[in-house]
């Protein structure tokens, strides 16, 4: 059974550093794709309030499951107790909503809001939160928007989305203060309707070695 205190979660995504991102159209792709997220050593999912199956989605991956699921794109209090009564672990947001926060930080359940600011990091901060959500990463400077953030806010841990992919992950992997890098192209969507599990499999296993080189140049 999977520890679900907020510490173990935060935990097993800091060690993973990897966190995919999918919209979930068909429940009968779920099992499946946890399972090559699993193979791929990246067992964490991240399932989008994008599709009215979101809720569904979670409950089937967090109870039939080892994996570590959260809830993304969650924009109200209500979409996030419906998350967390699915059993999602954790929440993600694009933008920062004190009332989710706080609603989050009275159940001890990990919250992930998205800034793009020094002004909304600010906010976040002064909410108790020092993991934020960095969105949308390549629309808003990425890496280098990212190096000026760490200037007055070196306590803050980045998950940067938006963008990435394996030709510009490495660099963003390469600050230590990423947390996470989050995304879609880990779960691609026409790979997973041609039933080709195994691409994504291959996509996880090559991300993650470039996690594994990036790990050893911080230690
Ligand atoms: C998100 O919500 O984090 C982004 O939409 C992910 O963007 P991507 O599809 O470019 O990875």
């Amino acid at each position: 059974m999977k520890e679900k205190s907020s510490k173990a979660i935060i935990d097993r995504m800091s060690q993973i550093r990897l966190l995919p991102l999918v919209t979930i159209s068909d429940l009968e792709q779920v099992l499946p794709l946890c399972s090559a997220l699993c193979s791929g050593e990246v067992p964490i999912i991240e399932i989008a309030f994008r599709s009215s199956l979101a809720e569904k989605a979670i409950a089937m991956a967090s109870q039939e499951t080892e994996i570590t699921v959260g809830a993304g794109t969650v924009l109200s209090v209500e979409q996030a107790k419906e998350a967390v009564n699915a059993g999602a672990d954790f929440i993600v947001s694009p933008c920062l909503i004190p009332q989710l926060v706080e609603y989050c930080i009275d159940k001890d359940i990990p919250v992930f809001p998205g800034v793009s600011t020094p002004t909304e990091t600010h906010q976040a901060l002064k909410l108790g939160l020092s993991i934020l959500k960095f969105f949308p990463a390549e629309d808003f400077g990425g890496v280098k928007t990212l190096r000026s953030f760490n200037g007055p806010f070196p306590d803050v841990r980045f998950i940067p989305s938006g963008g990435i992919d394996k030709n510009n992950l490495k660099s963003y992997l390469e600050l230590p203060y990423i947390f996470s890098c989050s995304g879609s192209w880990l779960i691609d969507n026409n790979a997973m309707n041609q039933g080709n599990y195994n691409a994504i499999v291959q996509t996880c296993r090559e991300s993650l070695s470039l996690v594994k080189q990036t790990k050893e140049n911080h230690s």
